[in-house]
């Protein structure tokens, strides 16, 4: 089966790792046999942006939904305000596409080490689970001018209960799927007294569906020492669309860097296309060098080939970058002296080994 993939590398980083992506990809596909790669670039990025003065065409979401997934680089330039790169390209991907859910697993791979001292090769097995469709990240509020001219700015976060109902789901059924069948969700519900109760209230509710699932629940601030220090007692974790944000980086360094993780924002329905991106950003400060570390990039390739039904190819790749990383064929924000181009090739030659 041929499978259309659209790509946007974006900017900085994003094109080199994107370029990774999809060497790997292709030679995935060919030694597979079973499935062949489409692929389509867009150029969408900020220095389009600032050429053309958009991001994305008119009719860019509907581009989109032409393919069967979607695979991002990064998007965020310097020369543009940040929440003008988001809200131009990611954010409204991820809402339009139905794509609620961000799954962004960590584990230490074989070769890597992680700067918490008792914890080697397969630990640090956590998926986090990010609700990634409302919450704090909304879009809602607005700037306006108080007494003496004051500036007053306000960021609503909007919780539903449908957002809060399906993001549970999923982080259950994925919890099951596990060997531990362990879930904790994380909140604020202390200080932030709405939107999280309503979070508190729905988990109670749906935990009731899967007795099959230990629970615990943690407030955010206590989850970024738990893992820290108690790394091995979590599996599973469900959090909204900001503090799973801030904890999913905190996961990348604890597993040793953030050069290393991916994410998969998926729309479970599957009536749209599903994107496939590492969670790092477009680094302006190592951008055009070519030392990114593409790990990322390819661990989110392979949760694009897992998506799209081949488990065995997935974890066949995800064995050939851990054969790679314990060869110390490794960049340099892993402590290695590679560049991408050579983890990219080193890779390509494991693959047709295993
Ligand atoms: P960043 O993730 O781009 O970089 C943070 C630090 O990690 C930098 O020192 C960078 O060199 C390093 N780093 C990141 N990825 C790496 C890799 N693959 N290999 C080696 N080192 C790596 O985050 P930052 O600096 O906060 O953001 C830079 C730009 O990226 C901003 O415009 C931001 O808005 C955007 N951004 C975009 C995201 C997206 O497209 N989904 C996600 C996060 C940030
Ligand atoms: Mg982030």
């Amino acid at each position: 089966r041929v499978f259309k993939i659209v790509t946007i590398p974006g900017d900085g980083i994003g094109v080199d790792i994107t370029e990774a992506a999809v060497a790997v990809l292709q030679k995935l596909a060919a030694v597979s046999g079973t499935f062949e790669f489409e692929f389509t670039e867009k150029d969408w990025s900020s220095k389009k942006y600032q050429e053309r003065g958009y991001y994305m065409p008119e009719d860019g979401l509907d581009q989109l939904k032409k393919f069967d997934a979607i695979y991002f680089g990064a998007v965020g330039w310097p020369d543009v305000p940040d929440h003008i790169s988001l809200w131009g390209l990611i954010l409204p991907i991820r809402n339009a596409l139905g794509q609620y859910v961000n799954v962004r697993p960590t584990r230490v791979l074989r070769g890597i080490t992680s700067p918490l001292k008792d914890c080697g090769p397969g630990d640090l097995d956590w998926v986090i689970v990010r609700e990634n469709s409302e919450g704090e990240y909304a879009g809602h509020g607005g700037t306006t001018h108080g007494a003496f001219s004051h500036a007053i700015a306000t960021e609503v976060s909007i919780f539903t209960r449908v957002g809060i109902e399906r993001i549970f789901r999923f982080a259950f059924e994925t919890a099951r799927s596990r060997p531990r069948k362990k879930l904790t969700m994380v909140t604020k519900s202390n200080a932030q007294r709405h939107g999280m109760v309503l979070w508190d209230k729905i988990f109670t509710e749906i935990t009731k569906e899967y007795p099959d699932v230990e629970t615990d629940k943690m407030l955010v601030d206590a989850m970024t020492v738990r893992m820290t220090l108690h790394p091995k007692t979590l599996d599973t974790i469900v959090a909204t669309n900001l503090h799973a944000d801030i904890l999913s980086d905190l996961a990348a360094a604890l597993s040793g860097s953030i050069g290393i993780a991916p994410s998969s924002n998926l729309d479970p329905t599957r009536e749209f296309p599903s994107m496939f991106e590492p969670i790092h950003g477009s680094a302006p400060d190592i951008a055009g060098k070519g030392i990114a570390n593409p790990i990322g990039a390819f661990w989110s390739a392979a949760e694009m080939v897992r998506w799209l039904g081949f488990t065995e190819a997935a974890d066949g790749l995800m064995a050939a970058i851990e054969n790679v990383t314990e060869a110390e064929i490794k960049t340099k924000d892993l402590a290695g002296a590679s560049d991408t181009k050579t983890v990219t090739e080193a890779v390509c030659k494991e693959i047709e080994k295993v």
